[in-house]
């Protein structure tokens, strides 16, 4: 399974045509944009208001196949079937990235979405906030959000991060999203010297990582259990002490 991304140009050729796509490109856009797996699809008039350029993204082929069935019977097919369409479609990977200053409305819808309710996205706003969002990776495709992890600093007896939340969209799981979004979190906390990360969790998901239950033995935190993971990132065993959540875990 792979994302899917299209681009190219619509090309009219008469004013009938370039009426077509007045009177029923919005419906066309408003109907895809409803399709589960439609990531982006934007088609904007260029300079040449007889030409549009399109831009279309789809979380997998079946995504792709489904939204080519379903326009194949739409309204929009038969009135814009002449017109010239020069299109380039392939495989795409999403681009993993530290948040911008824009960026933290997609990642709340997004991680509400996936979450299926509004904790975690307010934790992430709440961390933001308070300065307590030591690093924040988006997995992006075109204009979408993908995917989203979040790590926040603990206090600790060593200098450790706490990896919470991580959410990916659902038509796009499956792809290793989680897994490039986490891996490229592991990287840059061991380039920025952390030794610890913690993490609650399902442990079938997480001991890919090398996180374990074990490793956190020893530590003392408001979530002991048997969600609770620890990965030591220096090798070394974690020594046993206490460890502080940032306040913003408080209120989840
Ligand atoms: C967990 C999540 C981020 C994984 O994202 P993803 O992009 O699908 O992950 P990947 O493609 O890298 O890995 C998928 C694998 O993880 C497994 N997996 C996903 N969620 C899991 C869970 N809760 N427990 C155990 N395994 C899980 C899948 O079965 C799949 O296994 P496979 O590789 O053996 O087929 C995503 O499922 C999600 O957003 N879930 C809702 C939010 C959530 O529960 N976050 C984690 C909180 S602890």
């Amino acid at each position: 399974m792979a994302l899917i991304q299209l681009t190219g140009h619509l090309i009219c050729t008469s004013a009938a045509e370039r009426q077509a796509v007045l009177a029923h490109l919005p419906a066309h856009i408003g109907a895809t944009v409803r399709e589960p797996g439609c990531l982006f699809f934007d088609i904007a008039q260029s300079a040449d208001p007889m030409v549009w350029t399109v831009s279309e993204g789809f979380a997998s082929r079946a995504d792709f196949d489904a939204h080519q069935a379903r326009t194949a019977a739409s309204p929009w097919a038969a009135a814009t079937r002449t017109i010239k369409r020069v299109y380039e479609m392939g495989e795409a990977t999403p681009e993993i990235t530290t948040e911008t200053t824009t960026d933290a409305r997609a990642i709340g819808l997004m991680t509400q979405t996936a979450f299926g309710g509004p904790d975690e996205a307010q934790l992430i706003a709440a961390l933001r906030t308070d300065g307590d969002l030591a690093l924040s990776l988006v997995a992006r495709f075109g204009r979408a959000c993908l995917g989203h992890v979040a790590f926040s600093p603990l206090t600790a007896p060593v200098k450790a991060w706490a990896l919470a939340p991580v959410s990916v969209r659902k038509p796009c799981r499956r792809q290793g999203i989680g897994t490039d979004l986490i891996r490229a979190g592991i990287q840059i906390a061991r380039a920025q010297g952390v030794e610890a990360l913690l993490v609650l969790g399902d442990p079938a998901y997480y001991g890919r990582f090398g996180f374990s239950v074990a490793a956190a033995q020893g530590l003392r935190t408001p979530y002991d259990g048997p969600h609770l993971q620890a990965l030591s990132l220096s090798g070394a065993h974690l020594p046993a002490g206490e460890i502080t959540y940032p306040p913003a875990f408080a209120a989840l």
